[in-house]
């Protein structure tokens, strides 16, 4: 078996902080730091708090995926790109059905203003189809194609436009690689422990970590199977475990 470190390993695992309180949040970042390797702040803690939630989890030297789905005009969301360059996010994500033209503008100005602020570039991620819509819904929106169509199309034009890679469920993570390969980051959340958290919510379509890995996931994201968890640290430690033996199979 290939030895992978547990640096490495943890690296891939984001935390999905979805609390509703600023004193939670910052109770959750003081514990799980250097345990994870990324929080991710969603619309509503960020819409709720603001910046300041960012700012709490780069004093601790954390890593930061802004999870804001950015979906506009080209210039709104090149914009709002830029101001989450400029706070120091290191992932953040747009929908890729916004358009070639808004993923390249988006690209074009993230570079930039990375550029002239001398940081890396942060990774972004394009939402294909959301899990939240089935066929039905696609074409009472309009698509004429299937979900499983659309998300390899969508994520075609969203990684030939510029996006570093797609947010991806888990059922899509084996048809992604053989139909685009694997040269773009794939982000999975829906996942869950084989044997040991049978919680039952709201998550259909599942893997556990070490699944989602061995397909080619490049990172996870997990809440409530660390958040709800008896013992967070854990857990946490489980999947970190599982997320090394997923890259040792390979
Ligand atoms: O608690 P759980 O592990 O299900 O959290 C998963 C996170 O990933 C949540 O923040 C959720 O909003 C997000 N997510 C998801 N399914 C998607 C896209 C995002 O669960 N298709």
């Amino acid at each position: 078996m290939k030895n992978i470190s547990n640096n490495r390993a943890t690296d891939k695992l984001i935390f999905a902080l979805d609390v509703q309180s600023y004193k939670e949040a910052l109770s959750w970042i003081d514990l799980l730091s250097g345990h994870v390797g990324m929080f991710k702040v969603g619309k509503e803690l960020f819409t709720a708090f603001g910046p300041k939630i960012v700012d709490s989890i780069k004093e601790k030297n954390q890593k930061i995926f802004l999870d804001l789905k950015f979906h506009d005009i080209p210039n709104t969301v090149a914009r709002a790109a830029q101001a989450a360059v400029k706070l120091g996010v290191d992932m953040f994500n747009i929908h890729a059905s916004g358009g070639s033209k808004m993923i390249r503008e988006t690209v074009l100005a993230v570079d930039d203003c990375a550029a002239n602020l001398k940081i890396k570039k942060p990774v972004i991620v394009a939402v294909t189809v959301l899990t939240s819509l089935d066929d039905h819904d696609l074409n009472e929106i309009g698509f004429k194609k299937n979900a499983d169509e659309l998300v390899i199309d969508l994520a075609r034009m969203a990684i030939t436009a510029g996006a570093s890679g797609v947010v991806a469920s888990p059922r899509d993570i084996y048809a992604l690689r053989n139909n685009l390969g694997n040269d773009f980051v794939i982000v999975t959340p829906g996942i869950r422990a084989g044997e040991k958290i049978k919680k039952a919510d709201d998550q259909k379509r599942t893997l556990s970590a070490y699944e989602a890995i061995k397909a080619g996931a490049d990172y996870i994201v997990v809440g409530r199977p660390i958040s709800a968890a008896e013992k967070p640290l854990v857990a946490c430690g489980q999947i970190i475990q599982e997320i090394a033996e997923g890259l040792a199979a390979r």
